[in-house]
């Protein structure tokens, strides 16, 4: 066992080298993690569908100083996905990903296979009521049971002491957070903040479908949430009125195709009238085929 610095070292380059394992097996993967947990290591994990980017760094990055160890899953998970959705293309780049997570510092890549989580059979789901028929929920339906489902499988295997989500995606980590609280999961769940390239857009795996013109559209996203900041900021508490904000900057962008702009308690995820306590501007778009989401979490001073 490689000795490795106190975990809030944060300095990356003070760590050691070291070889990311990866593994398949479900029975691997517990025996790895309960062999560190045995000396007394804490593992953090951070769940991924893989097209590993800067945002899913970022949680590892967050992860690492945390804890001991680290885990971290590519599995693309077929029930989170629609019929219509974009399952079958979804990106799939194993050996780039496989070295941005051994050079942030993954310790074990667990990469799950379908038939394993899913055998023949297995009839489990896991439905988070409320927080899962909203926004994403309702413009995807059954997709917020496909995460909450998987979330949960992955989290029996792996037990962590803690988990990362990121808020680029704040229903689900809201959702996760819910599940693990009322099924009295041993673990903490932790949210990592929003990465975003230089002009402002989310960084997603989705972009890898954005050709350069979609690029440009697809800021307005992110353009029409810092408005709505700046109005907030500025004393703007109509929830309408700030919906109309975002509208009128997408206004600007003619292929951007809006889905919803959507102004929520950030804890029940209900819609408000009026800006009282911490909201969530949530945004969802589309840029020709590709879906695009962001959001921004503000609270009144
Ligand atoms: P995926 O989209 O690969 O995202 C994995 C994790 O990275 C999620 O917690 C997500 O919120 C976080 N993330 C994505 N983009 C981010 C960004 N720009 N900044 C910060 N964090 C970001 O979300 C999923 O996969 C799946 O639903 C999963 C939880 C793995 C279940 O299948």
């Amino acid at each position: 066992m490689t000795a490795r610095p106190a975990p809030d070292a944060g300095r990356e380059a003070s760590w050691p080298r070291h070889r990311m394992r990866r593994e398949r097996e479900i029975a691997i993967v517990r025996r790895v993690v309960g062999g560190w947990k045995r000396l007394g290591h804490r593992v953090a994990f951070v769940p991924t569908m893989g097209a590993i980017h800067e945002g899913h760094l970022g949680l590892v990055r967050r992860a690492r100083a945390s804890a001991e160890r680290v885990v971290a899953s590519i599995f693309v998970n077929p029930l989170q996905f629609g019929p219509q959705e974009d399952y079958k293309r979804y990106p799939r780049p194993r050996a780039r990903d496989h070295a941005l997570l051994a050079g942030a510092g993954v310790d074990l890549l667990w990469e799950p296979r379908a038939q394993d989580l899913y055998p023949p059979g297995e009839c489990t789901r896991v439905r988070v009521t409320g927080l899962g028929d909203v926004l994403e929920g309702g413009s995807r339906p059954g997709h917020f049971e496909g995460v909450a489902t998987v979330v949960l499988k992955l989290l029996h295997v792996v037990e962590p002491h803690l988990l990362w989500m990121g808020q680029k995606d704040a229903q689900q980590a809201r959702l996760v957070e819910q599940m693990c609280r009322d099924l009295h999961l041993p673990v903490t769940v932790r949210r990592g903040a929003t990465v975003r390239e230089p002009g402002g857009l989310a960084c997603s795996s989705r972009n890898l479908y954005l050709d350069l013109a979609q690029r440009a559209q697809a800021v307005g996203l992110s353009r029409g949430l810092a408005s709505a900041l700046r109005a907030l900021r500025d004393g703007e508490r109509s929830a309408a009125r700030i919906i109309g904000v975002v509208r009128r900057v997408w206004r600007e962008y003619p292929d951007l195709v809006p889905d919803y702009v959507s102004v929520v308690d950030a804890h029940t995820f209900q819609p408000v009238r009026r800006v009282q306590s911490r909201v969530l501007v949530a945004v969802a778009a589309r840029v020709g085929k590709t879906r695009l989401i962001d959001n921004l979490e503000w609270g009144p001073p």
